[in-house]
C-alpha cells in the first residue's frame, strides 16, 4: 500500500519492480490526500486500485485520520509506504499501523527534517546528502531508521540538481529495502531496526 500527494516517481519505481514476480511484493492500492495527482494516474495506468481521502471532506482532522485508517486497513497491507505523502497522519492511523508505516525522506535524518531537505542541506553547506527510509512515529521525520543512502554534493549543485540526484538514489533504496522487508520481515527494538 502506497500513499502519495504528488508526482509519484517513488511509487513508479515500486510499480516497475512489482512487475517482476521475483520481486516478491505487490502494490495492493495507492491512496492520495488530494485529487489530480500524477501518482494516482500512475497507479491507474498500472491497473492498481486507488482512493482519495481529503481532509476537507471530513468535519475534522480526527475524522479524516479514521477514514484514512479504514481505507488503508481494508487492503490488509503488510507495509504502508508514504512516498511523497504530504500529510501527517494522526493517532488512529499510527496505532493501527504501528511498526508497519514507513516514509521515505530526501535527507540524511536526523538532519534536515521537513519539506525542504535538499534545499536546507545545500544552504547548510554539507558535502554529503541523501535519503532516509524510516518508520513513522508521532514526530516529524523522527521515527526509527530502516535504511539510508548517501550522495555527494557537487560544488555546482543547485536545489534542482541535488534534489534529482537524491531522488535517483532514494528510488533505488526504496525498491531494494521494501523488497527485502516484505520478503524477510523486520523487527524493531527501541530505535534499532533489523531486516530479516
Ligand atoms: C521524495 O523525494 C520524498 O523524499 C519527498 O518527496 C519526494 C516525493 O517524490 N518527501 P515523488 O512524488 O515520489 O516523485
Amino acid at each position: 500500500m502506497v500513499l502519495v500527494s504528488g508526482s509519484g516517481s517513488n511509487l513508479q519505481a515500486l510499480l516497475d519492480a512489482c512487475g517482476d514476480p521475483a520481486y516478491g511484493a505487490q502494490v495492493l492500492a495507492v491512496g492520495a490526500d488530494r485529487h489530480g495527482t500524477y501518482g494516482v494516474e500512475r497507479a491507474e495506468a498500472a491497473g492498481v486500485a486507488t482512493f482519495v481521502e481529503r481532509v476537507s471532506d471530513h468535519p475534522d482532522r480526527a475524522a479524516w485520520d479514521s477514514a484514512l485508517t479504514a481505507a488503508v486497513a481494508a487492503y490488509e497491507p503488510d507495509l504502508v509506504i508514504s512516498a511523497g505523502f504530504l500529510k501527517l497522519v494522526g493517532p488512529t492511523f499510527l496505532e493501527e499501523f504501528t511498526d508497519r508505516y514507513v516514509n521515505t525522506h530526501n535527507s540524511l535524518l536526523p538532519s534536515f527534517a521537513g519539506i525542504h531537505g535538499p534545499r536546507d542541506a545545500l544552504e547548510y553547506g554539507v558535502k554529503v546528502a541523501g535519503a532516509t527510509l524510516f518508520f513513522v512515529d508521532a514526530g516529524v521525520d523522527t521515527g526509527p531508521i530502516v535504511a539510508q543512502v548517501a550522495v555527494e554534493v557537487a560544488d555546482d549543485d543547485t536545489e534542482e540538481t541535488l534534489t534529482e540526484r537524491i531522488k535517483q538514489a532514494e528510488r533505488r533504496q526504496l525498491v531494494d529495502v521494501v523488497g527485502a522487508m516484505v520478503g524477510r520481515g523486520w523487527t524493531i527494538d527501541g530505535r534499532k531496526v533489523t531486516i530479516g
